[in-house]
């Protein structure tokens, strides 16, 4: 019966649903903006370099997050085949995260290390050509094209104001560090770090 008035009064219901969801708010996400295992990088994580994070735009830009995660998750089975599961400090630097939800390739949040830098630039070039039964596509052009490297020092310091340690003395030197370099290099020093810190550290 008290369900009743409830159902009938929406202005009660509104009320009611609002109280849940702020509880619900209250109880499960406010502690985690107060805890140290979710907001601090863990020990030994830098800002990717100018270079890295050139290689990581790319990365957005050619979608490879649509096919790969970027997170381990704390089951046997994926700790045996991938590494230690992720933890949040990983990712304090990262805007946005691209831990992703589809894994049509594998998850590449410990990919870093696992092949030489020739074997990343041959797979990209042609996957087939080491994987033969690769469905993954190829991506030729990153090794014409060259880094935009009028941008790199303006994209630092927008990372910068959120928050991310950079330095003024790495945004001043982030253009001549990448100018003139191809795409393919950003990109393979970008995956050739992911995932690195924690493994090194334990
Ligand atoms: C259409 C889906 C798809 C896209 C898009 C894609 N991949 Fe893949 N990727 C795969 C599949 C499937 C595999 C497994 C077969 C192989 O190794 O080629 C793979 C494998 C890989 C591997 C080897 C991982 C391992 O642990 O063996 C790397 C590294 C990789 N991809 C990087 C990239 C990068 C970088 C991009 C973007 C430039 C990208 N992929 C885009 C599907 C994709």
């Amino acid at each position: 019966m008290k369900h009743e008035v409830i159902e009938k009064n929406i202005g009660l219901m509104i009320v009611l649903i609002l109280v849940v969801i702020s509880g619900g708010f209250l109880a499960e996400v406010v502690p985690l903006f107060f805890s140290k295992d979710v907001n601090q990088p863990i020990k030994g994580l830098e800002p990717l370099t100018a270079l890295e994070f050139e290689g990581r735009d790319i990365y957005i830009r050619e979608g490879c997050h649509v096919c790969h995660t970027q997170m381990v998750r704390p089951f046997r089975a994926e700790t045996e085949r991938y590494g230690h599961y992720s933890v949040a400090g990983e990712f304090v630097y990262d805007h946005p995260f691209l831990w992703g939800s589809k894994r049509t390739g594998p998850d590449l949040a410990r990919v870093g290390g696992r092949y030489s830098d020739a074997w990343q630039r041959m797979h990209l070039y042609d996957p087939r050509s080491v994987v033969p039964e690769s469905i993954m596509p190829a991506y030729p052009w990153l090794f014409d094209r060259k880094i935009d490297h009028t941008r790199t020092a303006a994209k630092l310091e927008a990372y910068q104001t959120l928050g991310v340690p950079y330095t003024d003395e790495q945004i001043a030197n982030a253009a001549s560090e990448v100018e003139g370099k191809f795409e393919i290099e950003a990109l393979v020093a970008y995956l050739q770090q992911l995932g690195t810190v924690l493994s090194t550290n334990r």
